[in-house]
């Protein structure tokens, strides 16, 4: 008899044996030099699985509506306009986010299945001053893959920041914060990532930008320096202890690192 059901659906999906084991080791102490080290590995290794040499990742406990949340809740101020680029459920619920957190959200949608043209995209945020633009890279809801390039490419040419949900898609999907210009991005750990849901892995990626210039629909935001740069920690090779979202961390970077190899 099996220790359990196997899970057929999207997330959480199933934790791979190696992952297990590293979950099942003695606790650490969070005031651990080898915690320590380990946790700035996570940190390393995030900005690879991002394609974000220069951002600046952060890793807190937590489901991924709460990463969705931190990751707008820190460029959005009440009165400030976003257009949510919809393509199902999560969509809806990241403009109820932004809703709660006091904008004027416009929503950008489809028919059931469908993602909303870019020019649809350029219009919406064309129209009036816009700071944010949302995407859900991959909708759980409705499996829509949104084309995150493009949208992003869009809120530069008009002043926004873009913000993209990859809970869903990370790991799994190709994504290039830093080439493709995505300013915040955020994902959790029960889907392409591999690790048990709520555990200490929710990923938000952030671009430091001067946020005085980011004012709504501010061309001269993008005039100044765009990105700081910040020293990746550096953390030697670490064998010692293995938190449990380094083991999966290891391998979609690998997965990543192999299918970059297979195209070359
Ligand atoms: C695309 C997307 N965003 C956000 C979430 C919310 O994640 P959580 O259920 O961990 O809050 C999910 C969950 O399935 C999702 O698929």
């Amino acid at each position: 008899m099996t220790e359990r059901s196997l899970l057929m659906i999207p997330g959480p999906i199933e934790v791979e044996p190696e992952v297990l084991r590293a979950v099942g080791r003695a606790a650490p102490s969070h005031m651990d030099p080898d915690f320590a080290r380990a946790f700035g590995r996570a940190l390393s290794r995030m900005r690879e699985v991002f394609v974000a040499p220069t951002g600046q990742p952060f890793v807190v406990a937590g489901s991924g509506t709460l990463a969705m949340e931190l990751a707008v809740a820190n460029v959005i101020e009440p009165g400030d306009r976003a257009v949510v680029v919809n393509t199902g459920y999560f969509s809806d619920r990241m403009g109820a986010i932004l809703e709660r957190l006091g904008a004027r959200v416009e929503h950008v949608g489809a028919p059931v299945g469908g993602a909303p043209d870019l020019a649809e995209v350029e219009r919406a945020v064309a129209a009036e001053p816009t700071k944010l633009v949302t995407i859900t890279h991959v909708d759980t809801s409705t499996g829509v893959l949104a084309d995150v390039e493009g949208c992003a490419r869009i809120a530069r040419a008009h002043g926004a920041l873009s913000a993209v949900d990859g809970v869903c898609a990370t790991g799994g999907e190709r994504f290039l914060q830093d080439a493709w210009g995505v300013d915040v991005c955020s994902t959790a750990s029960q889907k392409a990532i591999g690790v048990p849901h709520s555990a200490p892995f929710v990923g938000v990626s952030l671009f430091l930008r001067p946020m005085k210039k980011c004012k709504a629909g501010d061309p001269a935001r993008d005039s100044g320096p765009t990105r700081a740069t910040l020293e990746p920690p550096r953390c030697p090779d670490e064998t010692t202890l293995l938190p449990r979202p380094l083991a999966s961390l290891d391998r979609v970077r690998a997965r990543r690192l192999g299918r970059r190899a297979r195209r070359l």
